[in-house]
């Protein structure tokens, strides 16, 4: 069967509203089993939850089995290249199965899609369209566009992508978030009592490696009033965690009826949702950790006490070169408040590891300010030259791999002491469980009713896994601990009479 190339665009004038079916002859004849594989950040996992809850809604179920899936879709991630390349193999495998069954329409959104655009056609032909991060709605609109020129034998190639920030028109890159978020996907969420909510896009902060301010354009912040009706949907149909999601979600800010809500005044508004028993946000930017959120956060019970606020490199040589705005001793500064105010409180980072400019002696100022900060658990990650960033304009990507690995290696080894260490300080404690489930590993065993090993995390965000019924999943329950690995305390379910055996002295940690 012959397919003609066509390539139309619908980058500017349609909100996504119109865009909708009206235009498009809906094929209805395949069989509505969507496959979705998701790589990248919470915000495309999200991202991801959208499309899904809407294209439900229109009759699709979702499949594990990509070859039973008449509709594919991938949502990429262009943060490492790595990540790029897993998705152009993924795309890869649907090539022959593409040609073979012409019903076969294949999607590709997110932020490679933002950043390559035209480009995914070129490299994977059998790919229908491509949708950018702010144009999400329109996905299903383009499927059933793919479906209708198939059935006239026209491979189509469909581009819907906001105007980036060079093109002047910042706000079109995200046009579509304010009316597309509240569409919620309960089956599509890390478990079903935890669920991330958008309270900003973008990013402003352009450090020079950094691909995200290009394909999420610029920060925005959604305002209060939504970010509630959406919680308090998600509390309804049983939501007990929310984390609340934003590239720097401590730079929140919005002005609504005059007055200025920042994240610790949206924190106070959340915990009053009922139903509602924990509040989290990824990913700090340590410069705007201010004062008033950390007191927020020691005043308001269900916030939990941990933060995530990537340090990045322990160089200030190196800060500098990626322009991350802040200095070694400015981040030891937020620290020494955040123990002050918010004892306990639990920190995990990033890092890039051979990152232009970085010599032997700042990869060891890296590795000392694990030390220094001991965080909870640090994200490690090799440098990934990406076009397009001021790091890939300016300067070379000169540090060979087998140095980048062997320093990954080496901060993962003084991470993992140091978690191991400050875990090993919870034996013979307890702490409260947000219970999520059976674990993976016990999974197999569960459905062979060998044994009911449960996970959750505690207040301070450390995994724990314990022996107890799977009716627990999405209660609060008291766990002591006995045993710890680099990355999980290991314990057993507090009974009642134990909780309330006066002559009980075990110290109760957040
Ligand atoms: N907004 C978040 C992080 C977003 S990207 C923040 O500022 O902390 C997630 C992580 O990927 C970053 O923290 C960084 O450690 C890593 N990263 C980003 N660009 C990278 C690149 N070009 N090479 C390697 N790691 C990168
Ligand atoms: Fe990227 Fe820096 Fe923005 Fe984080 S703060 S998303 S690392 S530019
Ligand atoms: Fe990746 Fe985009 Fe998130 S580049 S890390 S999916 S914002």
């Amino acid at each position: 069967m012959s397919h003609v190339d066509q390539t139309t665009e619908s980058n500017s004038e349609h909100t996504p509203a119109e865009t909708a079916e009206s235009q498009v002859e809906v094929v209805t004849d395949h069989n509505h089993k969507l496959y979705i594989e998701t790589v990248g950040c919470q915000m495309n996992m999200l991202d991801s939850e959208l499309v899904v809850a809407d294209l439900r809604k229109r009759g699709y179920e979702l499949t594990q089995n990509v070859k039973e899936a008449e509709t594919i879709l991938f949502n990429t991630c262009s943060v490492r290249e790595h990540a790029e390349h897993k998705i152009y193999s993924s795309l890869g495998r649907l090539r022959y199965g593409a040609r073979k069954n012409p019903k076969k329409v294949i999607g590709v959104m997110g932020c490679m899609a933002q950043k390559d655009q035209k480009l995914i056609f070129q490299k994977a032909p059998q790919v229908d369209f491509v949708v950018g991060t702010g144009q999400l709605a329109q996905v299903s609109s383009l499927i059933d566009k793919a479906r209708v020129n198939h059935s006239q034998n026209v491979r189509s190639r469909e581009l819907a992508v906001g105007l980036g920030r060079k093109d002047g028109k910042l706000a079109e890159i995200t046009n579509s978030f304010q009316s597309y978020d509240p569409l919620r996907d309960p089956e599509m969420r890390p478990s079903p009592y935890q669920a991330f909510v958008r309270i900003m896009i973008g990013c402003d902060k352009f450090c020079s490696y950094c691909v995200v301010p290009s394909t999420r354009g610029p920060e925005q912040s959604r305002s209060p009033r939504e970010i509630l009706s959406e919680v308090n949907v998600l509390a309804d149909q049983g939501v007990k965690e929310v984390t609340l999601l934003g590239q720097t979600v401590n730079s929140y800010k919005h002005t609504q009826d005059g007055k200025l809500y920042r994240l610790s005044d949206l924190l106070y508004q959340i915990h009053d949702v009922e139903g509602i028993n924990r509040i989290k946000f990824v990913t700090s930017y340590p410069k705007d950790m201010t004062t008033d959120l950390l007191e927020a956060i020691r005043d308001l019970p269900k916030a939990t006490r941990y933060l995530h606020v990537p340090l990045q490199h322990g160089c200030n040589d190196v800060l500098k070169v990626m322009k991350r705005g802040y200095t070694v001793e400015d981040y030891r500064e937020m620290m020494q408040r955040v123990n002050e105010i918010l004892p306990g409180c639990s920190v995990s980072s990033d890092f890039i590891v051979g990152h232009p400019g970085e010599t032997e002696e700042s990869h060891q100022l890296s590795l000392e300010s694990i030390r220094e900060f001991r965080f909870k658990n640090s994200f490690i990650f090799k440098y990934s030259e990406r076009p397009g960033t001021k790091a890939a304009e300016r300067f070379k990507d000169e540090i060979p791999d087998e140095v980048k690995k062997r320093r990954n290696n080496e901060m993962l080894a003084v991470q993992n002491q140091i978690s191991e260490e400050d875990n090993a300080e919870f034996i013979g404690k307890q702490v409260e469980v947000l219970v999520e489930g059976p674990s993976k590993s016990a999974q197999k065993a569960i459905e062979e009713s060998l044994a009911e090993q449960l996970v959750g995390r505690s207040n301070c965000d450390r995994i724990v896994v314990f022996d107890g019924n799977p009716r627990l999943a999405g209660s609060l329950t008291r766990v002591e601990i006995f045993d710890v690995t680099p990355t999980t305390l290991i314990g057993g379910i507090v009974t009642k009479e134990f909780q309330h055996n006066p002559g009980s002295s075990l110290p109760i940690l957040q």
